[in-house]
């Protein structure tokens, strides 16, 4: 590498972050230039290049993504620029010898296909259902499950009002997937039409009108987690004013692409949501490499087909299907359908779904 390429742009070190674990109190050189041997570390390869380490001090103990590909703008940590410094996405051959010999899990009586470390695929028309007054429930993913961090509900409203709906000092999430309807949060009232994504504040309650001739499918993703939704007769008047935005719906001009996929933010940061995420995605007929996350993260497929995939087993998705993958779970997602598929997310905590290693 010459020296007046150096001065532009650092060398790629790699193209994944590096994980660390960082102790409290104690300061960290990043490497800035990319060419140390002791990634993501600065080693003093830097001198005469115009690049200078960047110094992080860990106020607590903390697991880290350090940027590795030395284009982060958020440096020393990794904010998913290195998915788009290659073409394609890191994929996986599902035919390969050591993939052939994975087995195929099928869903129990549970209603779900476990995979490795709790991970798992929920065929949700399976799942137990309770009834309160016009709403059908079902627990998706709660602590009885292995979550840690969040809990996914779904809620079906065949006609008229559901109950009031509250989940106490929690953030709630909702993802509409069908049907036609108006959401009250305490005393606003919004549209709500499939593919948008509503966001309940803590301590807010919510009811749904079917307006449709279809029920209404709504997952409620609740962070940190809740065992069962609670209910009550009236709405509580404490809307958060501060944020009034509380409906969001796909539009492709907010597209953000990743190497030969994108992804669109829902519920985020712009409308208040600072640790928890809701996004929405469309994938290729492809097999992702194996990679991990420092979230917990649960999927709803929208469209499409495939295989979720962890070291040891995989399991049939389709549309309808939820996924649950626990934070650090090593996993690969395939689409075996021959458009793509579709599918939308809530991560927690985290604030960016590009980000793995
Ligand atoms: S060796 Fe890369 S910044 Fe010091």
């Amino acid at each position: 590498m010459s020296e007046s390429y150096l001065k532009d742009l650092p060398k790629i070190a790699g193209y994944k972050p590096c994980y660390q674990e960082l102790e409290a109190g104690k300061s960290y050189f990043w490497c800035a230039c990319g060419l140390s041997k002791n990634q993501p570390f600065c080693d003093g390869s830097h001198q005469g290049t115009g690049f200078q380490p960047v110094k992080y001090t860990a106020m607590e103990y903390e697991e880290v993504l350090l940027c590795a590909c030395k284009r982060t703008a958020d440096a020393p940590f990794c904010d998913g620029t290195h998915n788009n410094l290659q073409d394609e996405y890191d994929s996986d051959d599902p035919d390969s010898p050591e993939n052939r010999a994975i087995p195929e899990a099928e869903a129990g009586d549970d209603g779900r296909a476990w995979l490795d470390g709790h991970c798992f695929v929920a065929s949700v028309a399976k799942l137990a259902r309770h009834e309160q007054g016009n709403l059908n429930w079902s627990a998706v993913i709660t602590g009885e499950q292995g979550a840690k961090y969040q809990s996914l509900f779904l809620l079906e409203l065949v006609t008229g009002h559901s109950p009031v709906v509250h989940f106490g000092q929690r953030d709630v999430i909702l993802l509409l997937t069908a049907g036609q309807g108006t959401i009250n949060i305490s005393s606003h009232k919004f549209a709500i039409e499939p593919e948008t994504g509503i966001y309940i504040r803590p301590g807010e309650q919510f009811r749904l009108h079917n307006t449709g001739s279809e029920k209404l499918v709504i997952f409620a993703a609740v962070c940190p987690m809740a065992e069962v939704p609670e209910f009550a007769e009236e709405l509580s008047s404490n809307f958060d004013d501060e944020y009034t935005q509380r409906t969001i719906g796909i539009d492709p001009a907010n597209r953000q692409v990743m190497a030969d996929r994108f992804f669109q933010m829902l519920v985020d940061k712009t409308l208040g949501s600072k640790v928890v995420t809701q996004f929405i995605g469309e994938i290729p007929p492809t097999k992702a490499a194996p990679h991990r996350h420092l979230y917990e993260e649960t999927l709803v497929i929208l469209r499409g087909r495939g295989y979720m995939w962890t070291e040891n087993k995989k399991a049939r998705v389709n549309a309808g299907d939820v996924i649950f993958l626990p934070r650090k779970q090593l996993h690969s997602l395939e689409c075996t359908d021959p458009g793509s598929m579709m599918l939308a997310g809530v991560i927690y905590p985290g604030d960016n779904p590009a980000i793995n290693y």
